[in-house]
């Protein structure tokens, strides 16, 4: 059989063969490893992966390691969120803030943690996102050249010319109309359109509402569709909307290639679409997640999520005992809706050439099926 093509503008910007990009997912380095962004690269889309949270030296060894893996583009995401940009405090000094002025939210994750039998443990310290760590990630990628940077949240307009400056394509992920406006100002290459059903962070409208009213907002800037994209249909609709490809998170999370926990994968491929709500539970920020014990706790609480990084430092005690103790399912495992249509584990490479061949067929049997006629 010959093989497929199915090309956009997007593959000649970015000098990929197909128009699908692996989401940069930035779970503790689990959801994007190395390999899998390299699978993603070599086998014809764009492996991007999440650096979100990583020490920067970190992100600089993966970068050096994706590139011992392919010689094909690939990219980075950060999140540089705004709001967070004057955190200026260390780990410690942030743990006693929470305990001093949420003494409420201290004695929720103390019984949480006892009903879950899970011992406390030393939360190991790590660099708090302030605006030197962010600015730090930031160089990295600017040094190592990345191909693409794709900016998760926030507005990258402070690094864009040095960005451009070194070759680099900027992608901008947005979850509104106005977003998109915004970074369009601040100068990305691309807009990745990312709709409610998204796994991860998300906003509040869903992926067929937004990808068109971005497209016309932000033309002639190319669109790239995200949330609820998994096969070569969702493929074929996010063009018929506008977009010139798709960034997919929650499709490669059961590649084989993923260092998700085992048990993660599972509640993906067993788990319903109604079973991934949004809550604030593990980020402050809304996030789409598999609904676990932890999660119907918090939102039976009633307390509210304290900003993003609180939140977070308030939550680590919790997912690193989870970790230590062996219970990964009490871990956060985001993903989307479209979880409810993933049934099985398979390598990226195969997951790419499924979506083009069935996008291929879609748009070939609106030849024969859909009768058009007029001007
Ligand atoms: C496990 C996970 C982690 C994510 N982490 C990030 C991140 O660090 N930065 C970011 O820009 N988006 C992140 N996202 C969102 C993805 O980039 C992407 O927009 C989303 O997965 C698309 O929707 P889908 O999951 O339905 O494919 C994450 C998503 C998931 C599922």
């Amino acid at each position: 059989m010959s093989k497929n093509i199915l090309r956009t503008k997007l593959c000649d910007m970015l000098g990929i063969e197909y128009p699908i990009i692996l989401a940069g997912m930035g779970s503790r380095g689990k959801a994007t490893p190395s390999k899998l962004v390299a699978a993603v690269s070599n086998a014809g889309g764009l492996g991007v992966t999440g650096g979100s949270g990583m020490e920067p030296e970190e992100i600089r060894k993966r970068i050096r390691e994706i590139r011992g893996l392919t010689d094909k583009p690939f990219g980075v995401d950060l999140l540089l969120p705004a709001s967070m940009a004057d955190v200026q405090e260390n780990w410690d000094t942030l743990m006693e803030k929470i305990g001093r002025e949420n003494p409420e939210h201290v004695s929720f994750m103390k019984k949480l943690m006892k009903d879950l039998s899970l011992p406390e443990v030393q939360v190991e310290r790590r660099s708090v996102m302030s605006r030197d760590f962010i600015r730090r990630q930031v160089e990295v990628c600017l040094e190592e050249k990345v191909p693409v940077f794709a900016a998760g949240l926030g507005d990258p307009s402070w690094m864009i010319p040095d960005a451009h400056a070194q070759g680099i394509k900027i992608m901008g992920l947005v979850g509104s109309v106005r977003n998109a406006v915004r970074q369009v100002k601040a100068g990305v290459d691309i807009v990745i359109a990312q709709g409610y059903e998204a796994g991860g962070h998300t906003g509040r409208i869903a992926t067929m509402v937004l990808v068109p009213q971005v497209a016309d907002a932000v033309n002639p800037v190319p669109v790239v569709a995200a949330g609820g994209i998994a096969d070569g249909r969702g493929l074929a609709a996010s063009l018929a909307l506008g977009a010139v490809g798709v960034w997919c998170g929650t499709a490669f999370l059961v590649a084989q290639e993923c260092e998700i926990y085992p048990v993660q994968k599972k509640q993906i491929l067993e788990g319903r679409s109604e079973d991934f709500i949004v809550t604030r539970a593990y980020t402050g920020k809304t996030a789409r997640d598999y609904k676990n014990e932890v999660i119907e706790a918090w939102e039976r609480s009633g307390l509210q999520a304290l900003p993003m990084p609180l939140q977070g430092i308030l939550f680590q005690s919790l997912v690193e005992s989870a970790e230590k103790f062996g219970r990964p399912e009490l871990i956060n495992n985001p993903a989307g809706q479209v979880a409810g249509m993933l049934k099985e584990q398979k390598p990226a490479r195969q997951i790419i050439e499924e979506m083009i061949q069935e996008a291929v067929e879609v748009l070939r049997r609106f030849r024969r099926e859909v009768t058009i006629a007029g001007r």
